[in-house]
């Protein structure tokens, strides 16, 4: 299958998922494109050093959310891609984004959904005084980082830590989780189920 990974940054998710393709499982499919909305992203030059191609797409040279979502569905089914992979993407998609690649649409977020949606999730379960943080692998819906897990990693919190410290562990664990659940999506093991609104048991 083929798989285009949306970055922002460091791109230290999409080195874990680009050395996966070396090992002996592989991931069963190919990394076929690395897009960022920002060119400065250091996960561009890991592409490049991986031969993969990359494109940027600059989300401020976009009239609106809608018009750079729309270039970036061009640009991605350009490279007819089976599985989009969003790997430290720091922007909010649009419905119709989400919708275009319904359950062909997976993210990374640093702590252990439900738990802290959303940013500074290390610094949060500090502040909570949480004896446990982690990293999910979740299908993308509308509600942002609301999509139904896939695979967790747990990491116990240490009195000396900070959010940097926590960060670093949580982010190791995040390179072991992703390259899983992509495998698994590949072999055709993962399937999101169409969330139809019900109320006590009765389709609405
Ligand atoms: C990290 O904070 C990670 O937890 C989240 O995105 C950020 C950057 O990751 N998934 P990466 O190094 O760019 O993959």
């Amino acid at each position: 299958g083929r798989i285009v990974v949306l970055i922002s940054g460091s791109g230290s998710n999409l080195q874990a998922l680009l050395d996966a393709q070396h090992t002996d499982e592989g991931l069963e499919g190919e990394i076929v494109a690395v897009m960022s909305n920002r060119a400065q992203a250091y996960g561009l030059e890991r592409a490049r050093q991986a031969g993969v191609a990359t494109q940027i797409l600059d989300h401020t040279q976009y009239a609106s959310r809608e018009a750079f979502d729309q270039a970036l569905i061009h640009a991605i089914d350009t490279y007819q891609a089976d599985l989009v992979v969003l790997a430290g993407f720091m922007r909010i998609l649009t419905p119709q984004f989400v919708l275009h690649y319904y359950g062909r649409l997976l993210n990374i977020h640093p702590s252990l959904l439900p738990k802290y949606q959303g940013l500074h999730t290390h610094q949060r379960a500090l502040d909570a005084g949480d004896s446990e943080h982690g990293a999910s692998v979740h299908f993308v819906t509308e509600e942002l980082d609301g999509g139904p897990v896939i695979l967790q990693a747990r990491v116990a919190i240490e009195a000396q830590d900070d959010a940097h410290t926590l960060a670093q562990r949580v982010l190791e664990q995040e390179h072991v989780i992703y390259p899983i659940a992509v495998r698994w999506f590949m072999q055709g093991r993962l399937q999101l189920l169409a969330q139809v609104p019900c109320l006590d048991g009765q389709a609405l």
